[in-house]
């Protein structure tokens, strides 16, 4: 059966799911406004909900995209298998203070002929995650432009979460001088420390344990450099000795790089990013954190 959104007038949250509604809602709102953006694939937790409220505090609109962008995917990847749940998502959104939820299908973001991207190019999207996902960067990268085209945020708020993603889609902003500002918010955790993530639904009971390693390494990690270590090399392999303890864990990678251009480094003379990505059967979660002297 067919299920019809309410169009843009009739709710407190206006719904969007086509590019003429939403330019009309954002005519509604007025162009004078300041917009605060929040790109998501929805499945949303308290990590999205806390770029909402973080949007919602410092500009006069707030819009947030659900759109399980198929571009970042390769073929292979869990596009398909990608948690959605859009009425649970929408009463979320509504309730963090959202003015208008973006909503729209596959076919309206790139219509049948759309071949134009936009790509980042050099080690700073081949690194990391760009080593296992090659083509998600430049999947990202053509959404968020598109998507700012589309919405023309005054800022656009980020989790560190995807601590890469936020240094390629700033280093895009200045590349093409685009207006926009860009605002990071920190990672948000469990109460035991696993970062969330909308992937965490598919962790088993003993993954879901054994994912506390990525956190906890990371900790560890800060520890070291805490008491004065500065080898990128001891600080890694202390990471990957505790990862390998746990049988489920399976390491995509884990690298410290220079925080800001993500260049690789053997000593922390400057903040650091430690950087971890580990597969628990299909479910790959990552996880980073700052070496920053305090
Ligand atoms: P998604 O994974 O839904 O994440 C949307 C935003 O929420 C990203 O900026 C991400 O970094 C942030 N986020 C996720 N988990 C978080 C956590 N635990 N704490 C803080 N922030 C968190 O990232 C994407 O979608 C997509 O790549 C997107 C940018 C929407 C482009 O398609």
């Amino acid at each position: 059966m067919m299920r019809l959104l309410p169009n843009c007038s009739n709710k407190t949250m206006k719904i969007a799911k086509t590019i003429a509604e939403l330019k009309s809602c954002l005519e509604d709102f007025g162009r004078d406004k300041t917009i605060g953006f929040v790109p998501t694939m929805g499945y949303l937790h308290d990590g999205h909900l806390a770029l909402i409220n973080e949007a919602q505090s410092q500009n006069d609109v707030t819009v947030v995209s659900i759109f399980v962008n198929p571009t970042q995917f390769a073929p292979g990847e869990d596009l398909d298998a990608y948690p959605r749940d859009f009425d649970r998502d929408s009463q979320l959104a509504e309730a963090a203070g959202t003015d208008l939820l973006f909503f729209p299908d596959p076919a309206e973001i790139y219509p049948t002929g759309a071949s134009t991207f936009v790509e980042v190019e050099g080690d700073i999207t081949k690194k990391l995650c760009g080593q296992s996902r090659p083509t998600h960067f430049k999947g990202v990268t053509t959404v968020i432009n598109l998507l700012f085209n589309l919405i023309q945020p005054t800022r656009a708020y980020f989790g560190q979460k995807d601590a890469q993603q936020v240094a390629v889609i700033k280093k895009m902003i200045r590349d093409l001088h685009m207006s926009v500002e860009i605002i990071v918010c920190p990672i948000v955790r469990e109460a035991d420390g696993l970062a969330l993530s909308s992937r965490n639904v598919f962790l088993n009971l003993a993954a879901r344990d054994q994912a506390l390693v990525l956190s906890q390494s990371l900790a560890s990690a800060k520890a070291l450099y805490g008491s004065g270590e500065r080898s990128v090399k001891i600080i890694k392999a202390a990471i990957i000795n505790q990862i390998t303890t746990m049988p489920l864990a399976a390491i995509d990678y884990v690298d410290i790089l220079d925080f800001e251009t993500l260049a690789d480094i053997e000593t922390i003379t400057s903040p650091a990013l430690a950087a971890v990505a580990v597969r628990f059967g299909n479910t790959r979660l990552i996880d980073n954190i700052i070496l920053i002297k305090r």
